[in-house]
């Protein structure tokens, strides 16, 4: 069972195409599921696994993960997070939230180039994956035959495919340069730098798409399209005049925001300056209509 976010419906995708019976919850983009709604939701379909997004990029929300491991365990169901757009950049954890499978991207906060992904296993998920009794249907997704060759098995090592390596080495580094920095800074920087942007935006009359402060996303910020403005106008000028990248919605929130992403290396005062500087300028010169 998936909840339903405009875009980070890629897992709920894949598990369907490899033959799941996927429940998906859905909401409307910007808000969030209490632990209530969850528990209704778990103790009718009874899935196997609960699947949520922590760091929503396509909302800009930050989903609370308190209470949802025990209820999850509860009705006998693995906790999965994607927490690719939010690992580094804002808190989780693992243990102590109770997730059995949480999973990142390289290219995101830890700064390193795409085709990696971080993933982890709790025991219980772990016990889980020992005991399954069919086969995995993929062959590029079994975690029996990923866990051996990452020596994670206690048995000799046996051909599997051929590892990024390069990239490998360059999450290393960055998860090194992480540790070195500390996480809790580096949560901090975010946090900092995500309030430093917001006041400024909505100095400038602009107005941030999650209305509950701490519901918002601390690497990307969700912006709602100033009103008679077309969203497109504003992106395409901020890029032709100040080689900034803004993109729009996805999926459902398509229309409804602009998306601003600081984090990692980017995650700088200076960045969001130029972020608001650039948008101040769109707004000036961007078409506006009168109706
Ligand atoms: C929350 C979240 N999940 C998944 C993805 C997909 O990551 P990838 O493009 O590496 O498949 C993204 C990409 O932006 C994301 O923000």
């Amino acid at each position: 069972m998936s909840t339903s976010y405009p875009q980070y419906g890629s897992f709920p995708k894949n598990s369907e195409q490899a033959g799941a019976d996927v429940k998906r919850l859905v909401k409307v983009p910007g808000q969030y599921f209490s632990l209530n709604e969850i528990e209704q939701a778990l103790s009718e379909h009874r899935p196997v696994l609960f699947f949520i997004t922590h760091g929503e990029s396509s909302t800009g929300v930050v989903h609370p993960m308190d209470g949802l491991g025990d209820l999850c365990h509860k009705y006998n169901c693995l906790l999965l997070v994607d927490t690719v757009a939010s690992l580094g950049g804002a808190p989780i954890y693992m243990d102590k939230q109770g997730i059995d499978i949480l999973y990142s991207g390289s290219q995101k906060v830890l700064n390193a180039p795409p085709g990696t992904a971080p993933i982890s296993f709790s025991d219980r998920a772990r016990q889980k994956i020992a005991s399954r009794k069919t086969k995995p249907v993929s062959f590029h997704l079994d975690i029996g035959w990923l866990s051996n060759y990452w020596g994670c098995d206690g048995k000799p090592r046996v051909y599997h495919h051929t590892g990024p390596v390069s990239g490998f080495f360059s999450l290393r580094e960055s998860l090194a340069i992480l540790a070195e920095k500390g996480l809790e800074n580096y949560w901090k920087l975010h946090e900092e730098t995500a309030l430093y942007l917001h006041e400024r935006l909505e100095n400038i009359g602009l107005k941030l798409f999650v209305k509950e402060k701490h519901m918002r996303l601390p690497t990307v910020t969700t912006i709602a399209v100033p009103e008679g403005y077309d969203w497109r106008d504003i992106t395409a000028y901020v890029m032709k005049n100040y080689s900034v990248e803004i993109t729009g919605g996805l999926g459902p929130s398509v229309g409804m925001v602009l998306r601003v992403g600081l984090m990692g290396y980017n995650c700088t005062k200076a960045n969001a300056d130029l972020v608001v500087k650039a948008l101040a300028d769109a707004l000036q010169h961007c078409k506006k209509s009168k109706v």
